[in-house]
């Protein structure tokens, strides 16, 4: 039998007051990507057809933020303006799929689970499909007492009903198999079902659970066991830092499985969106890789440097402690420690940037060198050129900025500075400590300098008459 894909809810109209932000909770971050979004890339790797967001609280925020990560309109939202329960925020996405069949299978997350797997939903999927009730949910044993609500079976173990916690009896709460949260039910099923929710319970609210008693009129819903790390939800900060920890692990993990070598995992941070990262990638401790960085074949990142969104060719190495955001590092490039690579970097093969290098906006082309102190802004080096120790461009006047070009070959010596807009041509030295204003030509040198003078023995008498003068002055 041939399936169309599955119709796809998110619930994430709520408050998180827990949360205690400004932040909607499904855009919180677990290993830099929004809870939100890991929810909605797991129902589209398991093959989801359209995807809904059953969005309230910041609605806006909450949409600008899927539009820019899935493209507009990507994922549909669903408004519930005001929070009556599970089963209310289902009602309110219902409008959306009035012209979708009976027999579609509708999953329902939540959006503040972000650990599932995409084979757990295809699992619910197929559980669903082979249910003579139409409906499957994923229950969970906490490993150690939550508020959820409670499997109730009958004697025969069928799923008679889920009870919520506020609602549970002593005798009930002490059932360990729990409620996930997660559900995949027939939508024909789920439109006469949610139309006869009533809120007659502990917190006044429509329980989408309530489902569950109306399937067991139908054989009974089917429940399949998920571990606990894969379904915890997130209501506050320790949670966010629980699942934080557990998204590192699986993410490393499968590095490592890859054929990254970590020398610490605990203290190896890599971001949901990062990669490829290549073979025989070595990561020290507390390296992190952010936003969309991507590792070549062989390369070396060392002991606390962050890249964030780096496109790295096979074999560089960044020794440690260097900091680099959108840059691109050409193979065999050299860079650290306590580099500075701010955006629009780009470094090509066998390039070195060495320590307390600052650059932005700045090509360094193939073979160039910049081994120590030096601020490299909107500058183009060409391909060999050496930059002394603590050579400047002086790129901004306080209104604009100006583009300093370094040609081929060039040698700058230590302590100059480069008053851009200006260029240095081709195999041209800059004599040391030289404040260069005008473009130097090919081949030229060009000195600043002020004559040096020698006075002779001047220092032997400046030192005598002081200290004559000293021990006189003691003596008073
Ligand atoms: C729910 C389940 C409970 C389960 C638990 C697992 C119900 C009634 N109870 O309880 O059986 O053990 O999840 O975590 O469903 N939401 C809306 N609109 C609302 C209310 C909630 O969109 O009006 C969203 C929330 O943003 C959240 C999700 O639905 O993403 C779950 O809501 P929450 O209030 O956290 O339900 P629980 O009390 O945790
Ligand atoms: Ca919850």
């Amino acid at each position: 039998m041939s399936r169309r894909a599955p119709l796809v809810f998110i619930m994430a109209a709520g408050l998180g007051t827990r949360m205690k932000s400004d932040l909607p909770k499904v855009l919180h971050r677990i290993a830099g990507r929004p809870m939100l979004h890991w929810v909605v890339a797991a129902a589209r790797a398991a093959g989801a057809g359209r995807v809904i967001a059953i969005l309230g609280h910041k609605a806006d925020t909450v949409k600008a933020a899927l539009d820019a990560s899935f493209g507009a309109g990507a994922v549909e939202v669903a408004l519930q303006t005001e929070q009556r329960g599970t089963g209310h925020a289902v009602q309110c996405a219902l409008p959306a799929v009035v012209d979708e069949a009976d027999d579609r299978i509708v999953v329902i997350l939540t959006g503040d689970a972000p650990l599932l797997a995409s084979a757990r939903i295809a699992e619910l999927v197929a559980a669903c499909e082979a249910s003579p009730a139409g409906m499957a949910l994923l229950s969970t044993v906490p490993p150690h007492p939550m508020p959820y609500g409670r499997l109730v079976r009958d004697a025969g173990g069928k799923l008679e009903r889920i009870v919520e916690h506020p609602d549970a009896t002593e005798e009930q709460r002490k059932i360990r198999d729990t409620n996930a949260g997660f559900y995949a039910i027939r939508l024909g099923d789920l439109r006469k079902d949610l139309a006869t929710l009533r809120a007659d319970n502990a917190k006044g609210e429509l329980y989408l659970t309530d489902l569950v008693a109306r399937a067991a009129s139908r054989g009974g819903a089917t429940a399949i066991d998920a571990p606990f790390t894969e379904v915890a939800g997130i209501n506050d900060r320790v949670d966010l830092a629980a699942v934080e920890a557990s998204a590192r692990r699986r993410i490393n993990e499968a590095w490592m499985r890859g054929g990254v070598t970590m020398i610490d995992p605990a203290s190896t941070y890599i971001d949901a969106e990062v990669g490829p990262l290549g073979k025989d990638v070595w990561l020290a401790p507390n390296v992190a890789l952010r936003g969309k960085t991507a590792l070549g074949d062989g390369v070396r990142i060392d002991c606390g440097s962050v890249l964030t969104d780096v496109q790295v060719a096979e074999h560089v190495h960044v020794k440690p402690y260097s900091v680099l955001s959108d840059a691109v590092l050409g193979s065999r490039a050299e860079i650290g420690p306590f580099t500075h690579c701010r955006p629009g970097t780009r470094v090509d093969e066998d390039a070195r940037l060495g320590n307390f290098v600052e650059t932005k906006k700045t090509h360094l082309m193939a073979g160039a060198k910049a081994n120590h102190l030096a601020y490299l802004g909107d500058a183009s080096i060409g391909a060999k050129a050496n930059i002394g120790a603590g050579t400047i461009t002086c790129n901004y006047d306080g209104f604009q900025k100006y583009q300093t070009t370094i040609e081929a070959g060039a040698f700058i010596g230590s302590d100059s500075q480069l008053v851009a807009p200006v260029t240095v041509g081709r195999d041209s030295y800059v004599g040391s400590g030289t404040t260069v204003t005008k473009d130097v030509p090919r081949g030229a040198l060009a000195l600043t300098r002020v004559k040096q003078v020698n006075v002779e023995g001047w220092a032997d008498r400046f030192r005598e008459t002081n200290s004559m003068r000293k021990k006189s002055g003691d003596e008073h």
